[in-house]
Order: structure tokens, then C-alpha cells, then sequence
């Protein structure tokens, strides 16, 4: 039977804050194989049961399944559209229309218009403090539909009649601020009611006024927190009336004394209101609330948050409660973890709870706080009634323990929850196999991208850092995409780091931006505080990455003359093709580093210009995609004249490179820089360096992510494997058996000794290491995009086997439904399991076979190297022997 599983919507399920036409996509499912899409029918319509119709398609001859973007319907502010579609297909089956989907505008034609008011004063610039804001007013009708759009100057949470609106947390997330905010949206239809209403929000500094940065600076935007919202109400007479943020709204302090970041929060429950946000609040209330002032904040930088919203993700118990050698109460939440504890507890006014969230216990198992720098990550709480149950409202901690410094009467396990806080992404990928190290190492990897994508992709999650650093977010981009749906929150990040680009076309060390400008004091930022490579490319392979994952070409014009502009600024500031810029990071990290350095051995003019011609390559690719032929001419002769100089510079008559570092072959071999006649010189050379090292690597941010590719595509895939598996210092796996939960920011962050790297630097949950997943997904199960058919409309299926491994399970759930590809192996041949979506088709390359027995009349063709098979939808299955 042929079904639609799925209605996508801008690659989202049933989104909020919609402010242009969508594009809508559907997944199918059927129980034939070799199933194609011949026609569709669309609606979109007002009502749920589609009765009055604003746009149906007809019956549309295409296999086309995602992409479309109809737009011959009216596009509505506050607006909720319902979507239905049917198809038919290839055998003449017409499938039933699927259920309905539906998308809620946000403020389509108009702009923001809602003032922004403030309950602080400029007396409370250097305060973190918490504020309320608070407006009754009065419903004369019967309401139909009621939406309301709402943001903030810091964070916020926002209330109608006592009952918090939507559930984001950390809202309005964090975006370049001086030039963009974003509103959320939300359907409060059912909570308002006929007669007195109120409105509230309670408001803290977050990145907008707080402490945030390397520079240790406040108020980096403002200096006074500020509520700004507009409530939408239509009425059963069709009228309509508008609720804004006014100066008639009053404002008072809240409970929370202080909340920032970095530094946790400090609430007196003593001081709580009760009933503060509803309509019964009592009238003597006065005693401290005053009328608000306003603060100016341009209503053209304000854009709607249609997706990827930060919320409390999992709720984690409590693994053991520990008595650390030193004496201390710790609670062990068994994770690794970006996000907040909530407690309960029982005591007197005035009794406290403090507790000081950190990552690791040091080699004695005692409380190790120093690589949390000077994030101070504690949370204080005091008692105003006898039953309390609290987590903090603006802030949010990295850690796996806690140490319970003050609690009343008996600590119970069952008392305390971890609340893990990111950004709300669709899981889609999954990876497992027969090797459990291996599985923890993808479950490290999956944790590390849930603490660190919180509205933006951190370095990490816990000490005084948290910064949008674009080269950790470039390299972990492709494992990440892989793991979740990151088209949204990608998007929304790609637009800061707009927003934040240099006049020429320089791409800032970290988006949002905070270090221009003000990182005179910092010994390393004063050298520079944009375009380094690597980092900056994030301009490039980002876009890239979510075009060749979903196919979108709306993102690459998105993106086009911000990812232009970044490689002219390269060309701009290069000599006879080789660029090198102010400040560069080179290899970070990496272990062929001098001592005390942060800086790998490889020269940066290799690095530079290694990364010049990669991103000249992709972008000359997107160019093609797009149709901009003149821009494909020019940039495919820049990339040639680069990789020309590349060779005549880093490679010496008899192709050796000269620079003698994994990290140098693995992106000569990984970006195509290498002349055919010595790649294998080259694969053989890299062999040798790993040798070197006892069969270990040494690379840091740069060689990493793609060491095993350029092993695995040049024929050394059982040195590919011994990597992947190695299990002693350094290696990923060396960090698992020291029980890692999340990756860590240096292979030697904990010795074998328990003893520290030092804390200076040494996150223990910093993903950029852990980008070695796409190797797991694209090389060991084999799930691979063809760039020429973009978004698995045709998917290559090239496994490699290996590693000891008997059994290895991947999937993807695409645009157009689930790719997966499972191999077992029962000590003499291989058994292939692979699911092609319905309406694409797949090609599976077993390079390592030398025969292929495939059943259901499919065909292996014998190729150069192994054999290929050419599939349609569907579950197929092979044996193959190498
Ligand atoms: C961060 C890195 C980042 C780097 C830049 C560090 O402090 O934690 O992950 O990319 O600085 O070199």
C-alpha cells in the first residue's frame, strides 16, 4: 500500500513562526519495491477539514517529492495553514490523502511594532538580577483565535493567566543582536477568556547583559533588560484587537537575585509574589511594582524563530549519590550534560541549597572544579516555604556531578533531576555495531552535540567560554547533520554569521561575534579576531553540508554572497595564490604541538591554502547547482590555479609534502590537493607518520575529523580501522575507556593517571574530536550522499568492512524517508541489508568484494575495483565475500 508517512515544512514537523512561503516535502511509504512518485495533489487550506480550500495543486505530473514551494494562496500573519497531499505512483496506486500537517504564521507582511519595555533602571547596569513585567487586560468577546509574538532584550519566559507560554527555555536565544532577534511564536487561543486576562514575563541578563566572553565583560549589548510582545486576538465577529507592550505595564524585581551564564543563579524564595501573573493578583500589589520605562531597539532587526527552539530535552535521575574522599556530597547524574538540575526540597524560610555543578572528579575521585575557569556554575537557592521544587530560570550549567555545598535535612537521590537543555532537533541518525566501545564512542559523540547546540554551536558547555567558535562548529558539522536535523538551527546561525561578516568578506573566530573590538587584553585574540581558516569556512562547507543533506538549494542562495564574498577575501589577501591572514589557529591542539603550545606542526600557509582551494571547490559546485554558469567558470579556474600553486609549493620534485605531518597528508589526500602519480606515495607517507607514532595520531582540529578518510579512500582501510580502534593514549577510544560520557577537547585531557592536561584549557565536552562520526556513518555502514543528485534522491550505499567487526547498523532518515544499510558478518561472507526510500534510488559500491550474491533479479556489476548494484526502493538484501 502506498502511503505518505510525513509532511515536512521547511524541513520541520509542524512549525511556528512561519514568515514566508514554506517549502513542503513528503516522505512515502509503500510495500513494493521500486516505487516512484509519478503525480501529486497538494492543499493548503484554512481549516482542518480542508473545507475552505486557499490552494490545491490539481494532480501535478513530477516525482518531485520535497521542495515545493506553492505560493498562490494568500501568506497571513498569525495564521495557522493546514497541508495535505496524495500521490500516486509508478504501479498506478494513488495513495490516500495523508494526515494533515499544519504551519503557524508568524508576522508575515508587517514588521515588529511592539515597543520594548524595561523594569530595571540604569541604576541596575552592573546587575544580573531577575525582573517581572505584568499587564491585565479585559476580553468583551468570544475569542477564535488568539497569537502571541513575544522576545526580549536578555532571556525571557512568558505567561498568560498564571500558565507559562510554549516551553522554550533560554529564549530568545542568542543572535547577533545588534543586528538580529528573533521573536517566538505561540497559539494561546485556549487560555484566554472572557473577562480580565494577564499577561506576564519574567526576564533575566542572559548573553545579552550579562558576563559573557573571554574579555570577562558585561552589558556587551545593553545595559537594561527589556520584555517586548504583541498578542494577536481575532473574534467571533471577525474583528480582531491587538495586545501590545506598553508603558502601562508595570514591573517589579522577581525572586531571582542574580542569573547569568557562566555563573549559575541565586533566588530567595522569600521574595516570590504569588499570583503575580494572573489576573487575581491582589490590588496592594503596588507595594513595589512601578509603571515600566521603554528602551529602543530597531523593529526591522526583529525576525520570527520558526524552529529549534531550546527546551528541556531529558529528564536524568540521579545514577548514585557519592562521598568523595575529601568528604563532599556529590550527586552523579552519570552524564555528561548541558542544562540544569531541579530539586526538591523540604525546610524553613531562609534554609538553602547550593550546589556547584562541574564535569569530572579528579585522580583521588574527589570535586574538580578548576578547569571550569572562572565559571563559577552554582546554584543557590533559599527557602520561602516549607515545600519547594526549583530549577534555575536563566542559566544553564555543564556537568555530570554536582556537589551538594548546602541542603537541608536529608539528601535524597530521588529529591534531584538533571534536566538536559538544547535546541530542539529531530533525531535522524543512528549508528551501532558489534564493537560496544565503538557505541559508546557514537553515544559520546550524540551528547557532545546535544550539550553544545544550544541556539548556537558552543566550543563547550561549562566554563567561561560557551562561544559560537566557527571551526569547531565547520568540522562537527557533517556528524552532526548526519545525527540530527540541524537544517534550522544551521540556518539560523548562518545568519549571524552574516550578519557579523567583515566589509571584505571576513568571517569572525566566533558568531555571534564578541571578541571584535574588545579582545585588545587577550594574548591571542589581539592578534586577530576574524578569518582563520578552518574556522571561517564554516561559510562555506556549512552551506554545503545542509545542501548535499537536504538537497536545499534555498539555502545556498541564502547564503551565496556571504560564502562569495569569503572566498574573495581570501583571493583579496593572498600572494600568487597562497593566503594566510593575522591570526591563524593552524592545526589546534594537535599533540605534534611544541611544548606548552596550542599550535600542531603543520605551517599554516599549508593549512591556508589547503582550505582556500577546498572552499573555492564547493563553492564553485554551488554555483553549478544554482545555475550561475559565470561564477562556476571563475571559480573552477581560481580552484585550479590554488591547487597548481598547492602542489608547486608544498610537494618537492619527487612528491614527498614538505611538511612532514599526519595533519598535512591527511588534507592533501582528504581535499584532492595530491597529483594523481602520488597518492599512493602520499597514503603510504601518512601511513609511515602514524607508524611513527606507534600507530597513533597526532592531529588536532584540521587533520582530525578527515584522517580516516584519507586513509580509507586510498586503499589503507585496515589502517583506517587500527585507528578508529586504538585504545590507548592517544586515540577516541582511550577516552571511552577512561569512561568519557561526551568527547573531549584534548586526547590527553586525563592521563592514564587520573592526573589533568591543564586547566587552563581542557573541557571534557567539546565535540569538535567527535567529527570522526561521519567516518562511522559514510565509511563503516557505508551511508553515503551522491553530490550530484543532492538530499539521498539517489544515495551511494559504500560500506568498507573491517575492524573485527560482525555487525554494523546505520540509518539516516532523509528528506525522503529512512536510507539504511546493515552488514553482518558470519566468519566467511557478508551478509547487506540496505532500505532505499520510496521515490529514490540507491547504488551500492562494495569495492573490497570479489563476489556478490544478490537475489530478487538485481544485478552486481563487476567494476575495477569489487562490484556495483543499482537498486530501487525498498529492502534489499545481498551476500557478498572479500
Ligand atoms: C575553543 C576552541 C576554539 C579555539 C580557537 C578555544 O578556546 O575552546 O574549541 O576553536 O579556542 O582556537
Amino acid at each position: 500500500m502506498l502511503k505518505i508517512v510525513k509532511l515536512h515544512i521547511d524541513f520541520m514537523n509542524c512549525p511556528m513562526g512561519i514568515a514566508a512561503y514554506p517549502q513542503i516535502g513528503w516522505t512515502l511509504d509503500s510495500d513494493k519495491t521500486n516505487v516512484c512518485q509519478q503525480a501529486y495533489r497538494l492543499q493548503i487550506s484554512n481549516d482542518s477539514s480542508f473545507e475552505e480550500l486557499l490552494y490545491d495543486s490539481d494532480w501535478v505530473e513530477t516525482d518531485q517529492s520535497a521542495y515545493h514551494r506553492p505560493t498562490a494562496y494568500p501568506l497571513k500573519s498569525a495564521n495557522f495553514y493546514f497541508v495535505r497531499v496524495c500521490v500516486k505512483d509508478n504501479y498506478g496506486e494513488a495513495s490516500v490523502w495523508s494526515d494533515k500537517a499544519s504551519f503557524l504564521t508568524g508576522l508575515v507582511e508587517e514588521a515588529w511594532s511592539s515597543p520594548f519595555i524595561t523594569a530595571e533602571s540604569e541604576e541596575d547596569a552592573a546587575l544580573s538580577k531577575g525582573t517581572y513585567v505584568r499587564y491585565d487586560f479585559t476580553v468583551e468577546k468570544n475569542v477564535v483565535s488568539a497569537v502571541f509574538f513575544s522576545t526580549a532584550l536578555g532571556l525571557y519566559h512568558s505567561y498568560v493567566n498564571g500558565k507559562k507560554i510554549g516551553s522554550d527555555e533560554m529564549a530568545p536565544g542568542w543572535t547577533t543582536y545588534k543586528k538580529r532577534l528573533l521573536y517566538q511564536t505561540n497559539d494561546i487561543t485556549t487560555e484566554i477568556k472572557r473577562g480580565k486576562n494577564t499577561l506576564g514575563a519574567h526576564l533575566g541578563a542572559g548573553w545579552y547583559k550579562g558576563l559573557i566572553g573571554l574579555s570577562k565583560k558585561r552589558n556587551l549589548y545593553g545595559d537594561r533588560t527589556a520584555f517586548s510582545a504583541q498578542l494577536l486576538i481575532t473574534f467571533d465577529d471577525g474583528t480582531q484587537e491587538t495586545i501590545r507592550t506598553n508603558e502601562q505595564w508595570e514591573g517589579s524585581d522577581s525572586p531571582v537575585l542574580f542569573s547569568e551564564i557562566y555563573d549559575g543563579e541565586i533566588y530567595d524564595g522569600r521574595l516570590e509574589q504569588p499570583g503575580w501573573n494572573t489576573p487575581d493578583f491582589p490590588d496592594d500589589r503596588l507595594n513595589g511594582w512601578k509603571k515600566v520605562t521603554t528602551v529602543k531597539y530597531p523593529s526591522h532587526q526583529v525576525f520570527a524563530q520558526p524552529g529549534s527552539h531550546v527546551k528541556v530535552i531529558d529528564t536524568i535521575p540521579v545514577k548514585e549519590l557519592i562521598t568523595t574522599p575529601e568528604g563532599d556530597k556529590v550527586l552523579d547524574f552519570g552524564q555528561n550534560m548541558a542544562g540544569r538540575i531541579e530539586f526538591k526540597v523540604t525546610g524553613r524560610p531562609g534554609d538553602r541549597v547550593q550546589l556547584h555543578c562541574f564535569e569530572v572528579l579528579d585522580a583521588h575521585g574527589n570535586v574538580y572544579i578548576e578547569n571550569l575557569r572562572d565559571a563559577k556554575q552554582t546554584i543557590t537557592f533559599y527557602c520561602g516555604k516549607e515545600q519547594e521544587t526549583y530549577h534555575p530560570n536563566f542559566t544553564y550549567q555543564g556537568f555530570r556531578y554536582a556537589k551538594i555545598c548546602a541542603y537541608p535535612g536529608e539528601i535524597l537521590e530521588e529529591n534531584f533531576v538533571a534536566q538536559s537543555m538544547h535546541s530542539e532537533m529531530e533525531p535522524t541518525g543512528h549508528f551501532e555495531c558489534s564493537n560496544e566501545d565503538l557505541n559508546q564512542l557514537q553515544h559520546n559523540i550524540v551528547w557532545g552535540l546535544k550539550s553544545n547546540f544550544l541556539d548556537v554551536p558552543t566550543d563547550c558547555p561549562q566554563r567561561d567560554e560557551r562561544l559560537g567558535w566557527t571551526g569547531d562548529a565547520q568540522i562537527f558539522c557533517r556528524t552532526a547533520t548526519y545525527n540530527m536535523n540541524t537544517h534550522q538551527f544551521f540556518s539560523k546561525w548562518l545568519k549571524d554569521l552574516v550578519a557579523d561578516q567583515t566589509p571584505e568578506g571576513g568571517v569572525t573566530h566566533v558568531v555571534p561575534d564578541i571578541i571584535t573590538g574588545i579582545s585588545d587584553d587577550n594574548w591571542l585574540l589581539k592578534q586577530g579576531t576574524h578569518s582563520a581558516a578552518a574556522w571561517a569556512d564554516a561559510a562555506v562547507i556549512n552551506p554545503w553540508t545542509l545542501y548535499l543533506t537536504f538537497g536545499d538549494l534555498g539555502i545556498v542562495r541564502e547564503q551565496y554572497a556571504s560564502m562569495k564574498a569569503w572566498i574573495d577575501f581570501m583571493t583579496l589577501h593572498s600572494t600568487n595564490n597562497i593566503w594566510n591572514y593575522q591570526l591563524q589557529f593552524g592545526d589546534w591542539v594537535a599533540l605534534d604541538a611544541q611544548e606548552g603550545s596550542y599550535f600542531g606542526a603543520t605551517p599554516n600557509d599549508l593549512t591556508c591554502t589547503a582550505y582556500y582551494a577546498y572552499s573555492t571547490l564547493l563553492f564553485a559546485k554551488m554555483a553549478k547547482a544554482l545555475g550561475n554558469h559565470e561564477d562556476h567558470a571563475q571559480y573552477t579556474t581560481l580552484y585550479e590555479r590554488i591547487v597548481a600553486t598547492f602542489i608547486a609549493t608544498f610537494f618537492d620534485q619527487e612528491g614527498n609534502l614538505t611538511a612532514q605531518t599526519q595533519t598535512a597528508h591527511v588534507i592533501a589526500l582528504y581535499f584532492k590537493l595530491t597529483p594523481k602519480k602520488w597518492i599512493e606515495k602520499t597514503a603510504d607517507r601518512l601511513v609511515k607518520l602514524i607508524d611513527r607514532e606507534n600507530g597513533h595520531l597526532v592531529t588536532g582540529f584540521v587533520g582530525t575529523p578527515y584522517i580516516c578518510h584519507a586513509l580509507s579512500q586510498n586503499g589503507k582501510i585496515k589502517e583506517a580501522y587500527e585507528l578508529l580502534l586504538k585504545d590507548d593514549l592517544p586515540s577516541w577510544l582511550y577516552q571511552v575507556k577512561m569512561g568519557a560520557t561526551t568527547i573531549w577537547e584534548h586526547w590527553d585531557g586525563m592521563k592514564p593517571d587520573g592526573t589533568m592536561w591543564s586547566a587552563g584549557m581542557n573541557s571534557f565536552n567539546h565535540y569538535a574530536y567527535g567529527a570522526i562520526g561521519e567516518w562511522l556513518y559514510r565509511v563503516v555502514a557505508g551511508i553515503e550522499i551522491d553530490e550530484e543528485t543532492p538530499g539521498y534522491k539517489h544515495c551511494l550505499i559504500k560500506p568498507l568492512v573491517g575492524g573485527n567487526l560482525n555487525r554494523v547498523k546505520g540509518a539516516y532518515n532523509s528528506v525522503y524517508g529512512t536510507v539504511s544499510s546493515e552488514w553482518t558478518y558470519n566468519g566467511t561472507e557478508y551478509e547487506l541489508t540496505v532500505e532505499i526510500p520510496v521515490n529514490t534510488t540507491g547504488t551500492i559500491y562494495l569495492e573490497q568484494a570479489s563476489e556478490v550474491i544478490c537475489k530478487n533479479a538485481i544485478d552486481a556489476v563487476k567494476e575495477d575495483k569489487g562490484y556495483r548494484v543499482h537498486l530501487g526502493s525498498g529492502i534489499h538484501h545481498l551476500q557478498f565475500s572479500v
